[in-house]
């Protein structure tokens, strides 16, 4: 079976953008399937470093077709962009195809995110990114959203397109927002259309072409299992099913045909935004650990909250995914620890729990239980094998893998292609 589907196991920027470009060189086609320009996936390469936003991560690998599938939402405009500085940096694009059934952003989207954050009350607020990836979401599923296609078709994307920002603009006047100037978006997003419009294809039948053909279809999520809708740690989430079920309606792929499951994970935890984090470091170490992860947002470059490995939600993510195959990055961040911990179970009102709370008021007060576990104080970023490693960092990850119940596959010491290995 030729579908391989990667995901992100945790709140996201687990490092999916590099394990794509990796995975991508035994791969004949990537298919991007939710979510939107939210996603920041980097990919270093030799001394160019690249932050994708929409464009799947197997772009650096010539003649890959590079699928952004119906699962989507997109703003127009930034893939253009997007694109646009791809080709300036000498990269062939040629091989995207943007699915006609995917849903589109405009900057009305993007106002009432902001709008929306603006109003909700301290412990409200998601911390989103902005995009308009909620809206553009809503407005999919209240059937009122604008798609794919009509990029093709400028005078029905012009109609709906205005009538959709003059509701808009209706409900901006009302929270006493300026009012968008509908000329002058039609102008940029015209622009767009007209760049984008020769490559909208339905990639549905792209994508299941391929697979008939027994072609390597390797899926790219974005975000992480904890930001899932319906799985993560709502309402504090993004917009879109993360987890592998989001690769079968967000790609068209029937599960049938799905053979292999990556779950990309950080040898510690991350969260940007809003919402409970049991094993977050709000302290001087959670600070040391940031700087040596150099962790700031690709997309919008805020800080990222840093924590211990939290085994009960990564056990869980696993659950959920199925994963077959753990990628675990960013180990070498882990170098000059004399001690690290592990986060087995949460105490819950006295109570010790190991399954993954529901409702983010008990995740908010759950105290995490660790075990510690000795360092390895030297450094793994030229390590070239399993065998390589330092005794202590094969104890850690061997006990990651025992509590997640997943096998690790991957490990990756560096941001660089070069520095990952099969375990
Ligand atoms: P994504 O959203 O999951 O693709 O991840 P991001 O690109 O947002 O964030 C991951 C960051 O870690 C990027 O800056 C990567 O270049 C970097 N990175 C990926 N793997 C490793 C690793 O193993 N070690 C280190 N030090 N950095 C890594
Ligand atoms: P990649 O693909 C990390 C977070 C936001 C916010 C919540 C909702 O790079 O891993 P949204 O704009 O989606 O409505 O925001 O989700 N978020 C991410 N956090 N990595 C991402 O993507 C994210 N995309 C969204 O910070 O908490
Ligand atoms: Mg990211």
């Amino acid at each position: 079976m030729p579908v391989d589907i990667l995901v992100g196991t945790q709140w996201g920027d687990e490092g999916k953008g590099k394990l794509i470009d990796v995975l991508t060189r035994d791969t004949d086609m990537v298919v991007r399937f939710q979510g939107g320009n939210n996603a920041g996936h980097t990919v270093e390469i030799g001394s160019e470093k690249y932050v994708l936003h929409l464009v799947p991560s197997g772009i650096f690998r010539p003649g890959i077709p590079c699928i952004i599938g119906n699962g989507l939402v997109v703003d127009p405009i930034s893939l253009m962009e997007e694109m646009q500085d791809l080709v300036k940096r000498g990269i062939d694009i040629s091989a995207i195809e943007l699915s006609d059934k995917c849903h589109l952003i405009f900057q009305s989207h993007k106002e009432a995110d902001t709008m929306k954050e603006a109003a909700a009350e301290e412990g409200k607020k998601i911390g989103t990114t902005k995009r308009g990836i909620g809206p553009a979401y809503a407005d999919k599923a209240y059937r009122t959203g604008i798609r794919g296609i009509e990029l093709k078709n400028l005078a029905v994307l012009k109609e709906l397109f205005c009538e959709q920002t003059e509701k808009y603009n209706k409900m901006f006047c009302e929270a006493g927002i300026e009012a968008l100037d509908i000329d002058t978006e039609w102008a940029r997003v015209q622009e767009a259309a007209e760049y984008l419009a020769p490559f909208v294809k339905d990639t549905v039948v792209s994508v299941n072409k391929a697979i008939k053909a027994g072609k390597n279809v390797l899926c790219e999520g974005a975000q992480g299992m904890l930001l899932d809708i319906d799985h993560g740690t709502y309402p504090f989430v993004t917009s879109s099913n993360t987890t592998t079920g989001g690769a079968c309606t967000g790609a068209g792929i029937a599960p049938k045909h799905v053979s292999k499951v990556w779950g990309v994970m950080k040898a510690y935890t991350t969260r940007v935004g809003e919402g409970p984090f049991p094993t977050e470091l709000l302290n001087e170490f959670g600070e040391s650990l940031r700087k040596a992860g150099n962790e700031f947002g690709a997309t919008t470059g805020r800080p990222r909250r840093c924590g211990w490995f939290d085994a009960v939600a990564s056990n869980y993510s696993c659950m959920v995914n199925g994963v077959d195959n753990l990628a675990i990055t960013k180990l070498d961040v882990l170098d000059n620890l004399t001690e690290l911990c592990i986060c087995t179970a949460y105490e819950v009102d006295g109570e010790t729990v190991t399954d993954m709370p529901t409702d983010a008021e008990t995740l908010n007060k759950v105290k995490p239980i660790y075990e510690t576990m000795p360092g390895w104080q030297s450094s793994t970023a030229e390590v070239k094998s399993w065998a390589d490693l330092p005794e202590n960092a094969r104890n850690y990850l061997d006990r990651i893998a025992e509590l997640v119940e997943a096998n690790i596959a991957i490990v990756s010491v560096g941001p660089k292609r070069a520095q990952t290995f099969m375990a």
